[in-house]
């Protein structure tokens, strides 16, 4: 079988803090930024450097500390955008400017209030400027599934003739469908001359539910790039969720013919961690990640999956990182049991600091018949400073 390897772009950092009500201080986002590291994320987008003094201390602060992998830092094509990510990832191991410009012709008409001929030097600038600095530069058509599809493609053209190396095609507002978005990226493919010198990627958002699904009907219509957030957070309905996109090619890569370079079995910490420090709960039916997705409910399915996990399973929860044995703890469980959950939560802490989380953990077991794992956290997480590595 000829498997492509498909390159995991997050955006976590980036659009995920565009979250409303989401905002993550400079030492949560390099703790994000180590996770994903763990992950074997291709790439981490930083952040947007020129749009505030906190997002370039903290994409200059990820650059310098994260290895492994590429660190990507946004701007619009104005060189002052251009240079504050060149400066914001100058120690950066391997750097990428992400350039982006809208090409529909409603952004064009009422927020950049541009030609298309003027987006398409403005587009095929800013790529030029940015190679002057680095050699992988990003190009984003914004609102491309709303774009006019020949326009687009010269777009494209014009930023890979001047240097771009992944070219980006967005459904900035969650408009398109599988059907169609998949035939706009072979038709992309087949019409843009040079596109065989860049990496076509696609970011989707979730505003009728569908970033995951057009992500992967991109794949299969040969995106090699998917960009996407831990949890799906990101502006207004989300992003395109991480932990789904590479499950889905984990557990179907005869249907997709293509895997990523993703450690699995760290998906279930990064949920948890994003969840815990963005504050955005994850729903308890959310796949993959939440509290239901390896639960079952009916006798018959329990009795099923007694006999061959199979039956109801397609994902065993070990791996994502999820303990399928690990037992709700409660107010019979004694300091033992919560040391032991700790650690398989990722938590390395004192013996002092245990005592201390087990008083509470007494106390809060006394109020609920259950105590879950994010329980657990946000005990941990009283003390900001305890949050594992
Ligand atoms: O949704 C979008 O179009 C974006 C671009 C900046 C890539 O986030
Ligand atoms: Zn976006």
């Amino acid at each position: 079988m000829d498997t492509r390897i498909i390159r995991i772009f997050d955006t976590t950092l980036r659009d995920g803090e565009q979250t409303p009500g989401v905002t993550l201080n400079a030492a949560e986002k390099l703790e994000i930024a180590q996770t994903l590291a763990k992950l074997r994320v291709d790439i981490i987008e930083a952040g947007f450097p020129a749009a505030s003094p906190g997002d370039f201390a903290a994409v200059s602060e990820i650059a310098a500390k994260v290895r492994g992998p590429v660190i990507a830092g946004l701007a619009r094509t104005s060189s002052k955008d251009i240079d504050a990510a060149v400066n914001a990832l100058k120690k950066a191991e391997r750097p990428r400017i992400h350039t982006f410009i809208a090409t529909s012709d409603i952004h064009l008409q009422y927020k950049l209030k541009m030609t298309r001929d003027e987006v398409l030097a403005a587009a095929q600038d800013a790529v030029r400027h940015a190679r002057k600095f680095v050699d992988d530069v990003e190009f984003s058509a914004e609102d491309a599934s709303r774009s006019d599809r020949d326009y687009l493609c010269r777009v494209f053209t014009a930023a890979i003739a001047a240097g771009a190396t992944t070219i980006n095609i967005p459904d900035t507002v969650g408009y398109t469908t599988p059907d169609e978005f998949g035939a706009l990226i072979r038709y992309i493919r087949e019409h843009v001359p040079n596109i065989d010198q860049a990496v076509v990627s696609v970011h989707c958002h979730n505003d009728l539910g569908m970033a995951v699904a057009n992500s992967l009907a991109a794949v299969l219509n040969g995106a090699g790039q998917v960009e996407c957030t831990v949890n799906g957070l990101g502006e207004r309905a989300g992003n395109a969720a991480m932990e789904e996109i590479i499950m889905a090619l984990h557990t179907r890569p005869e249907y997709y013919r293509a895997a990523t370079g993703i450690d699995t079995s760290h998906i279930y910490r990064a949920s948890r961690l994003v969840s815990v420090l963005s504050g955005i709960a994850v729903q308890p039916n959310k796949a993959v990640v939440g509290d239901n997705a390896f639960a079952h409910e009916s006798g018959i399915h329990q009795h099923g999956v007694l006999n061959n996990a199979l039956t109801y399973e397609i994902m065993r929860p070990e791996t994502i990182g999820l303990n399928r044995n690990a037992l709700i703890l409660g107010k019979l469980s004694g300091r033992h049991a919560l040391e032991e959950r700790l650690k398989t939560l990722g938590y390395d802490l004192e013996p002092e600091r245990i005592n201390e989380i087990f008083v509470k953990f007494k106390e809060l077991a006394d109020r609920k018949k259950m105590v879950f794992d994010r329980d657990i956290e946000a005990l941990v997480a009283e003390k900001a400073s305890a949050m594992p590595e």
